[in-house]
Order: structure tokens, then C-alpha cells, then sequence
């Protein structure tokens, strides 16, 4: 069977893809962490939502829990990059740990956002997936004031104490044209919405949306190399299959079932925010495997971005 999907091919490369500065920092915090302090370093939840990511610290000795209470007293624990709640934090410091506070500066941007809001009196709307790491990391600034929104229908129909205080927020890998609906429907409904002079939908996500429409339109597949708890790989699927292409999610090479290259000339790949750019070389390297390839890369926006690092592994 897997000879049907043999033959010469077109790969069109999305750029900008794979990782962002946000996620290129946290993995930098852990390695650097485990250089610094030694091994066993802990970290609270998935550093960043990549299996493979994930592997790879823990071979080299780092150890993945799910609270702080997993923690023995006076070792070190990394936050993770999609932020944690002022919980959280207070627990880490109850037990003495050394906290390393991964989050990546674009959420800890929008916890700001929230604390700003919700401290002069607003109800504030976070459009998110309310079963997400970072939206119950940023309703945590302010769980009596924050209403999670995930959709169009919900914007219509949520209801406040006082409407002529509201503001909004968003997660930060949302689908730019989908959270872009919600917030109009919030905007038509309040009048005085007050909301983020940029969108809180990060530079990373917005161009990788972006990069995956250019090249969706040319090909019969595209492929996005990323985990499926990884938020802003599942909604570059989604994008692509907006376009009008058939689109897939793969954590890596092994994971593409042959018959779906059957009778596909032109192979879309694009790797989300948290995969590693590896993955993209082994998956090019295993279609030419199949046959010829020819390698197009299509460049959306450059990028540029860089995070410092925390003090205690700067
Ligand atoms: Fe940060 Fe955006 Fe990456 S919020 S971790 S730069 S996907």
C-alpha cells in the first residue's frame, strides 16, 4: 500500500515556523537551571507543550510535576511558559523553594492587563479556551472578575453587573480571526469596552497563521508538526483547513500515516510555536524518503525576537 504514496514532490516550507522567543527562553531557563543548580530541577507542568521538548529535559534530568507540593523543600522550581496563578506562586514560597519563573513576557504582559483592569473595578472578558494552562494562569490574577469567553455564542449572551465597566483580554495563541469575531461581538454589545491597545495574540502566533495561509493555497496537504495539547499548532490546522486545504497534525515524522500522501504532489509543512525545528528537517527528510523533493520556503513575516532571561540562570 505504502508504494501508492511514492513518487516525486513539491515541499513548501512556512516561514515563519517552529519556535518563538518565548518558547527558545523557557527551554534556555531549564537547561541552564539543570547547569547551574544540578539535577533534579523541577518544573511545574509541561515546560512548553511539546512531547518531544518534554523528553529531551527530562533526559538531560529535569523533573516535571504538577504542583509545587510535588516539590521537596528547598529545591528548584521552574514555572513553565504559559504563566501560573498568584497561588501558585505563594504555595512555591510557602515551601521554600527557589523559583525560576519561566513565563513567557508576552503573558506575563497580559496577567498585567488583567490585574489593571480588575483593580480599578472592570469585569473583565479573557477570550480563551478556559481549560487551558495559560487562561487559568491569567484568571487566576483575578478569579471574581475574570469571565472566560470561548466563542462567538458566549459573547453574545454573557452577562455583567455593570456594562459601562468592562474591559477585555485575550490567550495569546488563540486563531487572530476568530478571537478578532469574539471581540466584535463584545464591542457591538458594550459600548465601553475598554481592551488592549495590540492584540494579546503574540507576534509568533499571529505570523504563523500568517505563514501557513501563504502556502496553503498551493498545496493538497499541509502538515503541522506539533503536539495536540499545543494551542497554537491545533489552530494552525485549523487556519489551513480554512483555507480550503486538507491539514493534519504530526509530533513528528513517524506519526504521518503514508496514505495520506496518497496522490499529493505538493506537501504544506509548518511547525507550531512550541516544536522543535528538527522535527521540520526529519519530516522533509523522511518525504525524500518517497522520492524526489523539491524544497520551497516561503517567507511571511522575518522575525527577529529574543527574551532575556531571568536573573537567576542570566
Ligand atoms: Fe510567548 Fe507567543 Fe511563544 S506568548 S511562548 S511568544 S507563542
Amino acid at each position: 500500500e505504502w508504494i501508492a504514496a511514492l513518487g516525486p514532490r513539491e515541499v513548501l516550507l512556512a516561514s515563519p515556523r517552529s519556535f518563538c522567543a518565548g518558547v527558545q527562553r523557557a527551554i534556555d531557563v531549564v537547561d541552564r537551571a539543570i547547569d547551574r543548580y544540578g539535577a533534579p530541577v523541577y518544573v511545574r507542568r509541561q515546560i512548553v507543550h511539546n512531547a518531544h521538548v518534554v523528553r529531551q529535559l527530562e533526559r538531560r534530568g529535569a523533573v516535571f510535576v504538577t504542583e509545587a507540593d510535588e516539590v521537596p523543600p528547598g529545591r528548584v522550581l521552574v514555572f513553565a511558559a504559559h504563566g501560573v496563578t498568584p497561588a501558585v506562586r505563594a504555595e512555591a514560597d510557602a515551601r521554600g523553594l527557589t523559583v525560576i519563573d519561566a513565563t513567557c513576557p508576552l503573558v506575563s504582559k497580559v496577567h498585567s492587563e488583567v490585574r489593571r483592569y480588575s483593580g480599578r473595578g472592570d469585569t473583565v472578558f479573557l477570550i480563551g479556551h478556559a481549560d487551558h494552562e495559560e487562561v487559568e494562569g491569567t484568571v487566576g490574577e483575578a478569579p471574581s472578575n475574570v469571565i472566560v469567553v470561548e466563542d462567538a455564542a458566549a459573547a453574545a449572551r454573557v452577562a455583567v453587573r455593570d456594562p459601562a465597566r468592562v474591559a477585555y483580554a485575550m490567550q495569546t495563541t488563540l486563531a487572530v480571526d476568530e478571537a478578532e469575531e469574539i471581540a466584535d461581538v463584545l464591542r457591538r454589545r458594550f459600548p465601553a469596552l475598554q481592551g488592549p491597545r495590540r492584540d494579546d495574540i503574540c507576534y509568533a502566533t499571529t505570523n504563523r497563521q500568517e505563514a501557513v495561509r501563504a502556502i496553503a493555497g498551493q498545496a493538497d496537504l499541509v502538515l503541522v508538526v506539533g503536539s495536540a495539547n499545543s494551542s497554537n499548532s491545533v489552530r494552525l490546522v485549523e487556519v489551513a483547513q480554512r483555507e480550503g486545504v486538507r491539514a493534519l497534525l504530526v509530533d513528528d515524522a513517524g506519526q504521518v500515516d503514508l496514505r495520506a500522501l496518497v496522490g499529493v504532489r505538493s506537501v504544506g509543512i509548518t511547525a507550531g510555536a512550541s516544536a522543535p525545528p528538527h522535527l521540520v528537517d526529519e519530516l522533509v527528510h523522511c518525504l525524500s524518503g518517497l522520492g524526489p523533493v523539491e524544497v520551497r520556503e516561503t517567507q511571511a513575516q522575518p522575525e527577529n525576537i529574543h527574551f532575556t532571561l531571568p536573573r537567576e540562570v542570566g
